[in-house]
C-alpha cells in the first residue's frame, strides 16, 4: 500500500477574512410606488403599457386617459378603417385616414405617451406605419410577424418614434435584432415579449399555449438575457416589457424579479369606463367563467383567445357568416374557406354586436369583477406593487439572516472539525503509517472528504449571502434607504 500520497495531502484552508455582513432594517420605510419606463429619451411615470387591442377597442379614448395617467397609451391601428362609415368604399385608405384622426385626438387630450400597435401580418402595415412617422408618434409596437423587412427606420429615427417589437421568444427576438442590427446598423428601443395566457392572437402553436416551456415565466427571462448582447454593444438600455396575464400589483412584482422593467396589460384595461368599446363588449367580460374562455383557430392563421359565445358555437359547428372582403387585409386569410372575416367580426364585437362577432380577451377576463376609471385601476395596480414589495423585502431579509446564520453554524462545525477532528487524526495516522496500519488511512481520508464538503458548503452559503446582501443593497439603492443600513460589529464574519 502506498501511503506517500495521503501523507502529501493538504489540509484544506477556507478563506476565513472578514467579510462585512451589513443588518438591513426596513421599519417605517417610505417605498418608492414604482420606477419609471424608459425607453430611449420617452421616459412614462408608470411602468405600465396599456397593450394596443383591435379592432377598436383602444382608440384615442382609452390611450389618452391612460397616458394623462403617467403610464404609455396605445392605439391599435389594425382595420381601424372598420370605424369609417365608408370603409368598404375607401378600402384601405380607409385605416390610414381613421389612424390618424384618432392619432391627433389622442395628441389633443394628452401630452403624455402614445402608441400605435400595428400587425406586421397586415397588407397595409408600412403605410400604417407611415403615418405613425408623419404624425409624430411616441412609439409603434410591431406584432404577429417580425418587424425586419422594408422597416424605415431612417425616418422613424428623425421623427424621434421609437420601435418596440413584439415577441414570443427570444429566439424571435434574436432574429429581429440580429437582422436590424446587420441591416440597419441600429437596434430596437424595447421589447414586450407577450405570454400564452394574453388575450387576441397569440404567438404560440395551440398546443404551447398550456405547456409550462412557454409560459410568461420562462421565456421572459430569456429574452432578458438574449437582449443583453445587443444592449452591450450598442452601450444601449433596452428595457424588456412583460405581457400576458399580468393582472395584479403582485404580478407587476413577480415579473420585474424576472428582469422585466415594464408591463403591458390588456384586460384590465378592457373593464374601464374610457376603454372605447361599447359596455356590452365590457359586460362581456364581467358576465364570463373561466371555462368560458377558449382558443380559437383565427383566419389570420393564429390561435387566439376569446370568450365564447353563440357566434363562435355556430362558426364551431361549421356555420358560414356571408361577409364581402374590402381589400384582402391579410396576406394570410383563406377568403375561400374562412368561415368569418375577422376585421369584421371583431368589429361587430366592438359595437356590442356579439352575436354577430366575439370579444378576445386574456386568460384571466373570468377575474374581472367590475367596471373602474382608468385612475382607479392604476392606484390598486400601484398599491398591490408596493404591498408585493414590501412583502418581497421583508422575505429577503428573514432569507438573508437565515443565510448568515447558517454560515456562523457552518464556520463552527469546520473549525471544530480541523481543529478536533484533523489535526489529531493526522497524526495518528502518520504514526499509523509507521505501524503500517490502514485504518487510519481510511478515517483519515474520510475525515478530509467532511472537511473538504465543509468547506464547499461553507463557500455556497458565502456565495449565497452575498447575493442576497447585493439584492439587499440594491434595493436600498433603489429606495436611498441606506440611513437604514447599519453594520453591527456581532455581524461581521459570522
Ligand atoms: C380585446 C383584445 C384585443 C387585442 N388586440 C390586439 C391587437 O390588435 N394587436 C396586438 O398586438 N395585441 C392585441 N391584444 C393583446 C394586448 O395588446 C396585450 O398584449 C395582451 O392582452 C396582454 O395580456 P392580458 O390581456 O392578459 O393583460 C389584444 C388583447 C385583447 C384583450
Amino acid at each position: 500500500m502506498d501511503f506517500s500520497m495521503i501523507k502529501r495531502l493538504q489540509m484544506p484552508k477556507l478563506d476565513l477574512r472578514n467579510i462585512e455582513w451589513p443588518r438591513f432594517d426596513f421599519s417605517g420605510s417610505q417605498w418608492v410606488k414604482m420606477t419609471k419606463l424608459r425607453i430611449g429619451d420617452a421616459v412614462a411615470k408608470l411602468p405600465i403599457v396599456q397593450g394596443g387591442m383591435g379592432v377598436g377597442i383602444s382608440l384615442s379614448g382609452l390611450a389618452s386617459a391612460v397616458a394623462n395617467e403617467g403610464g404609455i397609451g396605445v392605439i391599435a391601428a389594425n382595420s381601424i378603417g372598420m370605424l369609417d362609415p365608408e370603409y368598404y368604399a375607401k378600402n384601405k385608405d380607409a385605416n390610414s385616414i381613421i389612424l390618424r384622426k384618432e392619432i391627433r385626438k389622442a395628441q389633443e387630450k394628452t401630452a403624455g405617451l402614445i402608441g400605435v400597435n400595428i400587425m406586421m401580418a397586415v397588407d397595409d402595415c408600412l403605410d400604417l406605419i407611415r403615418v405613425a412617422i408623419e404624425e409624430k408618434i411616441d412609439m409603434v409596437f410591431l406584432g404577429a410577424g417580425l418587424p425586419i423587412k422594408g422597416i424605415p427606420v431612417e425616418d422613424l429615427r428623425t421623427a424621434g418614434v421609437k420601435v418596440i417589437p413584439i415577441v414570443s421568444s427570444a429566439r424571435a427576438a434574436g432574429l429581429i435584432f440580429r437582422s436590424w442590427s446587420k441591416k440597419y446598423k441600429d437596434i430596437p428601443d424595447a421589447v414586450v415579449v407577450e405570454g400564452p395566457k394574453a388575450g387576441g392572437h397569440l404567438g404560440f402553436k395551440a398546443e404551447q399555449i398550456d405547456d409550462p416551456e412557454f409560459a410568461l415565466e420562462r421565456i421572459l427571462p430569456e429574452v432578458v438575457a438574449e437582449i443583453k448582447t445587443y444592449e452591450k454593444k450598442y452601450h444601449r438600455t433596452i428595457p424588456v416589457i412583460a405581457a400576458g396575464g399580468v393582472f395584479t400589483g403582485a404580478d407587476i412584482y413577480k415579473v420585474f424579479k424576472l428582469g422585466a422593467s415594464g408591463v403591458q396589460m390588456g384586460t384590465r384595461f378592457v373593464a374601464t369606463h374610457e376603454c372605447d368599446a361599447d359596455i356590452r363588449f365590457k359586460e362581456a367580460y364581467i358576465a364570463c367563467r373561466e371555462e368560458d374562455l377558449e382558443i380559437i383557430k383565427s383566419p389570420v392563421g393564429l390561435p387566439g383567445r376569446a370568450i365564447r359565445n353563440s357566434f363562435l358555437k355556430d362558426v364551431a359547428a361549421g356555420k358560414k357568416m356571408g361577409f364581402k372582403c374590402a381589400w384582402r387585409c391579410l396576406k394570410s386569410c383563406d377568403i375561400k374557406s374562412a368561415r368569418y372575416c375577422i376585421s369584421l367580426v371583431l368589429d361587430n364585437a366592438r359595437q356590442g354586436i356579439l352575436d354577430k362577432g366575439f370579444a378576445f380577451a386574456g386568460s384571466n377576463a373570468y377575474r374581472v369583477d367590475k367596471i373602474v376609471s382608468v385612475n382607479e385601476l392604476l392606484q390598486e395596480l400601484i398599491d398591490q406593487y408596493q404591498h408585493a414589495t414590501e412583502k418581497g423585502a421583508s422575505k429577503l431579509r428573514d432569507e438573508y439572516e437565515k443565510a448568515l446564520e447558517k454560515l456562523a453554524s457552518l464556520k463552527e462545525e469546520y473549525l471544530i472539525a480541523m481543529r478536533k477532528g484533523l489535526s489529531p487524526l493526522k497524526e495518528e495516522y502518520e504514526r499509523g503509517i509507521e505501524k503500517g496500519a490502514i485504518l487510519f488511512r481510511e478515517e483519515y481520508s474520510k475525515t478530509m472528504d467532511k472537511i473538504n464538503s465543509l468547506k464547499a458548503e461553507y463557500q455556497n452559503a458565502v456565495d449565497k449571502a452575498n447575493l442576497l446582501k447585493a439584492e439587499l443593497v440594491e434595493l436600498f439603492e433603489q429606495y436611498s434607504l441606506f440611513d437604514k443600513l447599519q453594520i453591527e460589529g456581532a455581524r461581521q464574519n459570522p
